[in-house]
């Protein structure tokens, strides 16, 4: 790390831990190299002085070398030289900047601005108080724009200054700028972006950006820097209800327990009654602990320990909340969902979701449409690709505490994990709880799993058989099933061939549908073992995503995965229905094994070598693991004897 990149972290950093300082202007630049962006980052930089000398020397030598400005100091190399430095280092997504004037502080995301980043644009945009859009004063209004201003809208930044920049190359025309404001106010209008303004300006020459622009005397207004002085610093987190996401209990001795975590939104005060969530028990707050002790009140944005004049359970990812203004409880959302990986995005697959300090299993259950963020189109899509937004329905394991993103970003913004690497894959704002959430209720059965399965004298458990088509799945399951039969138990096989002629015959073969098609089965399978069956599930089951939802529905004990196991030379060798053939032809697409990808169990309870073996002695095998498996759990009833 050069000193420069130390020095800036360190002055970050304080920046940052300046909580008491609160005049602090977040906002996010939204513009392309092109429209000017780094040379009027370069230009606030600059005039703010929060350059340090290395860096302006070697600017000035650049300038002079590969500068596009003559003699001129180009700024542009500014920026784009931190950037480089910044590309040398750990990859991160958004560029934060630092600058102040007497009057306050501003950090500026700095977020590329071509299609293929709108994830780092929303990643930026999610914490900022204000944007500035660029708009290249030759181009006006161009989709990017669009595009721009869109995310900002879905992303709650509700502010927006636009910069039209390069007046100096249209002759500082009054005409453009008004063009200018009336093509990009007829956009803004339809969406939820209000207190826009625009400014005619020169980052090159620093016309209006920094100083009054002596060549635009039609211009009244203040300067694009007086603006953001000016900017209102969003309040909204301090007047907005009390939130604190719990990030762990405190519990160092028997008689304190804290609940430690940062404000989210709003004030609490000793005394004031919260209501924990999603419990919705209700206590008031005994004491309020800071770094220095106690405290009588703390807002947004600081991290405290509070204890309860209650005995409340209270566990990490749980929100402290204000009791007279309560979040929603729901496990089934209406939101829009960025998505910011480059596997798709599948829907019924499960993820991870995180939202404040609560994770939580989630699927994406339906995707409502895609928004095309240029023209604002809906259009149909069955998965999300990289950078795509879509109006989503989610559903969640679990019901959870939470406010509409409008409302409250804080607790209405979450993200969604990828649940074997723990990469982050998109991004969600809640637009609202869904009916199903509080409506639904579990009917109780009279009649419950054990006692159905003692009627049939056995345990209730799914022999999930997985592997290529060809390994040999139907053929084994249909010998295990003879053997089950003989010994008087009482099974059922679900076949993923037999399926697609009724319960599953609406899917295909595309990632989307084998998730949809994997899950479909797993919910049928649930119910034979809630009958007390012993279920054989016989489907290629690729991805290891949905066997793991699948084992995760099943009580502990009741899923038994089965690698089918055979080579894929073996399975094409033997092509029992020709599909090999004919997929190797290009006739068939995304053939498992051929061009679509197959996954193979990294734990299986049991592993059927179907290539060396005969179907006859793997069947065996199985039968043999339910034997041993019971002797194992002696006295218990077993599904085989
Ligand atoms: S899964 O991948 O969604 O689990 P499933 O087991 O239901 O697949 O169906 C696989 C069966 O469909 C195969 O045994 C084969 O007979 C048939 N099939 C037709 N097209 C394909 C394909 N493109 N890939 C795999 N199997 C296919």
């Amino acid at each position: 790390m050069s000193a420069n990149r130390a020095a800036d972290g360190r002055q970050f950093r304080a920046y940052l831990n300046a909580r008491e300082d609160r005049d602090i202007l977040r906002f996010i630049m939204c513009g392309s190299v092109d429209d000017g962006k780094s040379t009027l980052i370069g230009r606030l930089l600059y005039e703010s002085r929060l350059v340090f000398q290395d860096q302006l020397a070697k600017v000035e030598a650049d300038s002079k070398r590969h500068g596009t400005q003559g003699d001129n100091l180009d700024l542009a190399l500014l920026v784009d030289g931190l950037q480089a430095e910044r590309e040398q280092g750990i990859t991160i997504d958004v560029a934060y900047r630092m600058f102040s004037t007497d009057r306050r502080k501003f950090i500026v995301a700095d977020a590329p601005g071509h299609e293929q980043y709108t994830r780092n644009m929303a990643t930026g945009a999610s914490t900022a108080d204000l944007a500035v859009v660029l708009i290249d004063a030759r181009k006006g209004v161009l989709p990017q724009t669009c595009r721009h201003t869109t995310i900002l809208s879905l992303l709650g930044v509700r502010r927006v200054i636009v910069a039209v920049n390069k007046m100096d190359l249209v002759d500082w025309s009054r005409d453009v700028f008004d063009g200018i404001v009336a093509a990009y106010g007829q956009f803004a209008q339809r969406l939820d972006v209000t207190g826009v303004t625009c400014f005619p300006v020169s980052a090159l020459t620093g016309d209006n950006v920094t100083r009054p622009s002596t060549a635009m005397d039609w211009y009244g207004g203040p300067t694009l820097l007086q603006a953001l002085e000016s900017a209102e610093v969003a309040t909204g987190r301090e007047s907005a209800p009390f939130r604190m996401p719990v990030q762990w209990v405190n519990r160092p001795s028997a008689d304190f327990r804290g609940f430690a975590g940062t404000v989210a939104s709003g004030l609490i005060r000793r005394g004031d009654p919260v209501m924990l969530c999603p419990s919705q028990k209700t206590s008031t707050v005994k004491r309020i602990l800071g770094p220095d002790g106690d405290l009588d009140g703390a807002r947004a944005g600081q991290a405290v320990t509070l204890t309860l004049a209650d005995e409340v359970d209270v566990s990490r990812g749980d929100i402290v909340a204000s009791a007279a203004d309560p979040p929603s409880l729901s496990d089934q959302f209406a939101c829009h969902i960025v998505w910011m990986h480059d596997n798709p995005l599948l829907p019924e697959r499960p993820y991870l979701l995180k939202i404040g300090t609560r994770l939580a299993g989630a699927q994406i259950t339906a995707i409502k449409h895609k928004l095309n963020v240029s023209t604002l189109e809906h259009t149909a899509a069955r998965t999300l690709a990289l950078n795509d937004i879509a109006y989503c329905n989610i559903g969640l394991d679990r019901r959870i505490a939470f406010d509409p993103y409008r409302e409250l970003r804080e607790t209405g913004g979450f993200i969604l994990i990828d649940r074997y690497t723990y990469e982050t894959v998109g991004a969600g704002m809640i637009e609202f709880g869904l009916w199903r959430g509080d409506n639904l209720t579990l009917h109780q059965l009279a009649i419950d799993k054990p006692a159905r399965a003692a009627q049939k004298n056995q345990r209730a458990c799914v022999l999930w058989l997985t592997g290529l088509s060809g390994a040999g799945k139907s053929a084994t399951a249909n010998a295990v099933e003879r053997r089950l039969h003989a010994m008087g138990r009482h099974s059922y096989t679900l076949d993923g061939d037999n399926l697609r002629h009724g319960l599953t015959r609406d899917l295909g073969f595309t990632d989307a549908d084998r998730v949809e098609n994997v899950r479909r089965i797993a919910e049928v399978a649930k119910l034979f073992v809630d009958a007390g069956m012993i279920v054989l599930v016989s489907v290629i089951s690729p991805f290891r995503d949905e066997r793991s939802m699948a084992r995760e529905m099943m009580d502990e004990g009741e899923f038994i995965e089965i690698f089918v196991d055979c080579p894929i030379e073996v399975c094409e060798q033997r092509d029992p229905k020709g599909l090999y053939r004919k997929a190797r032809a290009g006739q068939i697409k995304n053939f498992t094994g051929i061009d679509s990808a197959y996954e193979p169990p990294e734990n299986p309870e049991i592993v059927l070598k179907t290539g060396e073996r005969s179907v006859e002695e793997v069947a065996d095998q199985v039968v043999d693991y339910l034997r041993s498996r019971n002797a194992h759990g002696a006295g218990e009833r077993s599904e085989v004897r």
